[in-house]
């Protein structure tokens, strides 16, 4: 049998820890505010909007929303960023995604001071992560790294293969194995021989966003499996990336889906919200 990695304990050890950590900060009169930006009221960002706010209640940070309507323009966002950019008591800014068409992404990450971006999206985070500074880093990929180290899982001249390039999970997560000393490759829609390639990695970490896509024929007998992904199947019921039934038998570790990758994120944003008051 696989060991199960359950990362609803280790996000709520975590948070547990963040929390004692934030009492702290408060007994020496350092309180930690987290500004929560969405525009418009798309259902998932709202339930994403709500557990992020939840957290920052349970871990005893100050939540700052703003519900904007979907019209809202690109201007009148990017003023309220640079307001909150300016204000000395918001430590954190979270701009939830994706925001309307009509505003442009990219230009709201960029806005984001670098010394808040909790999310660690704006190219100077990006560019820290590389480069081995210190900074905020993506927040699913930096989940990974806690779920591997608090299962015991070393990663130290592994061979990890990630499949999927995006920048909020691929990339970064090949950033931060490299810097755990990993054996990094990324692997994507176009790459040859998936199977093969997927079939070196002693640590499988799968971000394709295809319904219980990889298989046992895709897994080396006893790798680490880390399933990213997140989906409602036919029959209503929340599954992953990877086909878990048909995998679990082949793998050391693995992640399930719900309760693997996806408590982890909000954990790590609740990390990075007390970065920014830690020396
Ligand atoms: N939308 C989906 N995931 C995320 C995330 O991690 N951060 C933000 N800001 N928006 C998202």
């Amino acid at each position: 049998m696989a060991q199960l990695i359950d990362g609803k304990l280790i996000s709520q050890q975590i948070k547990d820890e963040l929390k004692e950590e934030v009492a702290q900060f408060k007994a020496e009169g350092i309180d930690i505010c987290l500004a929560v930006i969405q525009v418009g009221s798309d259902p998932a960002s709202s339930v994403y909007v709500r557990n992020k706010k939840k957290a920052c209640a349970y871990i005893g940070v100050e939540s700052r929303s703003y519900e904007l309507p979907e019209e809202t323009s690109e201007e009148e966002l990017i003023k309220l960023v640079e307001e909150l950019n300016a204000d000395e008591s918001v430590n954190g800014i979270l701009v939830q995604l994706p925001v309307p068409d009509h505003i442009d992404e990219d230009k709201i990450i960029r806005t984001i001071s670098p010394d808040k971006d909790v999310d660690g999206f704006h190219p100077v985070s990006v560019g820290r992560l590389w480069i081995g500074e210190k900074g905020f880093l993506s927040c699913t990929p930096a989940g990974i790294i806690q779920l591997l180290k608090r299962s015991n899982i070393s990663i130290e001249g592994k061979e990890c293969v990630i499949i999927g390039r995006s920048n909020i999970v691929g990339k970064p997560m090949a950033a931060l194995l490299l810097r755990e000393n990993g054996t990094v490759t990324v692997a994507h829609s176009r790459t040859k021989d998936l199977k093969e390639v997927a079939k070196r990695a002693d640590i499988l970490i799968v971000a394709i966003g295809k319904e219980r896509f990889i298989t046992s024929e895709y897994i080396k007998e006893g790798a680490v499996v880390i399933d990213v992904g997140m989906h409602r199947d036919e029959a209503n019921h929340l599954c992953g990336d990877v086909d878990f039934a048909d995998v679990e038998p082949h793998s050391s570790a693995i992640t399930p889906v719900p309760g693997g990758v996806g408590p982890m994120t909000i954990a790590m944003l609740m990390n990075n919200c007390v970065e920014t008051v830690r020396k």
